[in-house]
């Protein structure tokens, strides 16, 4: 049986109204309770799962989603689970034992949260995957996330751009390279990197086939090019072992694509222990917009990285967490389109509220990250939060 939480129209237009504030918390807001709660849903709990702290977005991301519903009269359980499968797992068990109303749970492995699900199912708790898509289950409502496969696409683009091949808008320049790239990918037991690899590889094929772009270490295949949890020392060791396997012949790799910033900071210092320096650093992409990145975008050596705007995404999670409480259809927000047709998670197609992500480069982190205050100038400046 399902929980009804019953939110009244003054609790629809404080949502409005709150998720409107939350937006205005920056990457690094705390997460604090910010009252203004309408009460009409009071008494309702939320567990919230992240994978790590590892990486800021998942904080960011973590603190948006409790303070937009704390916002709401809502109690949260905010948890990160350290990239350990067996301590999310075990986290998201507590909280269904403690009884909350709802999850909005970010996978660390997409298939390792079948028993959790079927669970919270049991006892009528809702659930929304946020932005990974939890796989094999039928035990899901509504999955929030970016356009992933366009991600790849940006992230490819902005390579092709680092190199060249094509101006900001897609158009070709006519370089002829060839150009010798290496790809890496995100951890295999995550959705998304399925979906970046793809994109990426549909914008990179065309030029891998007329050979304008050359792969010297053979590597191109996702299971080769993968990192597992997105690590990077992994990353960085898989960079110095392509350079000795491809390039101990004196050649030189000219460009690095890359699905997550940690990954791009291991790539960037094995490349710069093995001598690359600037003015000639080959352009490695990346994504999430983590601070330490934007300084080195600002500094040329990242060439780009991928800026998914987490407080929308908290938004996302937010609204709909409080219309399937309220036991009505959520609908998409002023952000995101609903999709019905690409997120088929190995039993059914999850629907999906999509948001749009934007390539950052040098000369538009303060349009992106700044002027939305998402970051502080003081902030890019340092490169830590
Ligand atoms: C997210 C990315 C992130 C990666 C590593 C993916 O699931 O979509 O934004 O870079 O995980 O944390």
């Amino acid at each position: 049986m399902r929980r009804k939480i019953y939110l009244t129209a003054a609790a629809g237009l404080s949502l409005a109204l709150s998720l409107a504030a939350c937006s205005g918390g920056g990457a690094g807001s705390t997460g604090k309770t910010t009252g203004g709660a309408s009460g009409a849903a009071e008494g309702g709990t939320v567990g919230v799962s992240m994978p790590t702290q590892t990486s800021e977005r998942w904080i960011a991301d973590g603190n948006a989603v409790k303070k937009g519903l704390e916002a709401q009269g809502f109690t949260v359980d905010l948890q990160f689970a350290n990239d350990d499968i067996p301590t999310q797992s075990q986290q998201i068990d507590q909280m269904i034992t403690q009884g909350v109303d709802s999850l909005i749970i970010a996978a660390i492995d997409g298939t390792a949260l079948s028993s959790q699900l079927q669970a919270a199912k049991d006892a009528g708790i809702t659930v929304v995957s946020y932005d990974r898509l939890i796989r094999d289950t039928e035990n899901i409502n509504y999955y929030v996330t970016f356009d992933n496969y366009q991600v790849g696409v940006q992230q490819a683009t902005s390579l092709l751009v680092g190199l060249g091949i094509v101006d900001r808008d897609g158009k070709e320049l006519g370089a002829t390279g060839p150009f010798n790239v290496e790809l890496f990918a995100g951890s295999l037991d995550d959705n998304n990197a399925h979906f970046f690899w793809q994109g990426a590889i549909d914008t990179l094929q065309p030029y891998l086939d007329s050979g304008v772009l050359v792969v010297k270490s053979g590597q191109t295949d996702i299971t080769q090019a993968a990192i597992i949890r997105w690590q990077q020392e992994t990353a960085q060791k898989r960079m110095e072992d392509l350079l000795t396997a491809a390039y101990s012949d004196g050649s030189k790799v000219q460009g690095v694509l890359s699905p997550y910033d940690g990954i791009s900071r291991g790539i960037i210092t094995a490349l710069q222990n093995a001598g690359y320096a600037l003015p000639d650093f080959p352009p490695v992409t990346g994504q999430d917009a983590e601070i330490a990145s934007v300084k080195l975008i600002n500094e040329g050596l990242q060439f780009s990285t991928i800026f998914k705007d987490t407080r929308k995404l908290a938004d996302e999670a937010v609204s709909v967490t409080l219309a399937l409480l309220a036991g009505e259809d959520p609908k998409p927000t002023a952000n995101s389109v609903l999709d019905t047709k690409t997120y088929d998670n190995g039993v059914f197609i999850v629907p999906s509220f999509l948001l749009k992500s934007d390539i950052v480069y040098a000369d538009n982190i303060t349009s992106l990250l700044v002027d939305t205050g998402y970051f502080t100038q003081d902030q890019v400046d340092r490169g830590q939060m």
